[in-house]
């Protein structure tokens, strides 16, 4: 199969030095992408800024912004079978970039924002009979919330973590997940190795196209 995977965070610019952008490290993307190139699928990976190499055998685009992100994903889908955002987007960006680092006696000490585009969102219409996997990082309320995504994002399921947690979730390279899917009671999967929890993601897909 085609695999797209998203990984890492965004970043939006506020001035030449400055950004918002969240704690994603990249590392459940890229164990993703990494897990479907060694079990023989074609795999591209659509990053944000990590400080992860690019892994051998998949091929890898590499964006900043959320709007990037959008444009990439869209050119990406049409050929593939398998969409996995596994990407951090930032929801908000500053409204404007300012074309100089802003001196801090002449900055305003509150940033106007607008959100950024929702990528799953955008490219849903594009979906047919491609499988879509959405991650849902929470603090609180992990599986309503997650379940709220799966819903409204008409997902073929959805990878549920506790960032709140210091064995899961971002940066480390552990994580406890919780994949809800339609119709199904939600399935709570061990703490492991990112890695082990690609592997698992990448064989549930497969099931679920054979
Ligand atoms: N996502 C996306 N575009 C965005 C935000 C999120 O495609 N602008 C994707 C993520 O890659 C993830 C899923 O949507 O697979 C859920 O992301 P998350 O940030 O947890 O949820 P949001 O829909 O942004 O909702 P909220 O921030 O309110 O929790």
């Amino acid at each position: 199969m085609r695999f797209l995977v998203t990984a890492g965070p965004t970043r939006e610019a506020i001035d030449p030095v400055r950004f918002l952008s969240n704690r994603s490290s990249g590392k459940m993307g890229f164990a993703v992408a990494v897990a479907a190139a060694a079990r023989g699928h074609v795999v591209t990976l659509i990053s944000g800024p990590t400080s992860l190499p690019s892994p051998a055998g998949v091929h890898t685009v590499r964006i900043e912004t959320a709007e990037q992100m959008l444009v990439a994903v869209r050119e990406h889908v049409p050929a593939c079978d398998v969409l996995i955002m596994a990407a951090a987007v930032a929801d908000w960006r500053p409204r404007q970039c300012a074309a100089q680092k802003q001196k801090k006696e002449a900055t305003a000490s509150t940033l106007e924002l607008e959100r950024t585009p929702d990528v799953l969102q955008s490219v849903l219409p594009l979906k047919g009979a491609r499988v879509f996997v959405g991650f849902a990082a929470e603090t609180e309320h992990v599986l309503a919330y997650a379940q709220r995504k799966l819903e409204s994002k008409k997902l073929d399921a959805v990878v549920a973590n506790d960032v709140s947690r210091t064995d899961a979730g971002f940066e480390v390279d552990t994580n406890q997940v919780t994949l809800l899917t339609p119709g199904a009671p939600p399935d709570t999967w061990a703490l492991m190795p990112k890695s082990a929890v690609a592997v698992r993601l990448v064989k549930w897909v497969e099931a679920l196209r054979r």
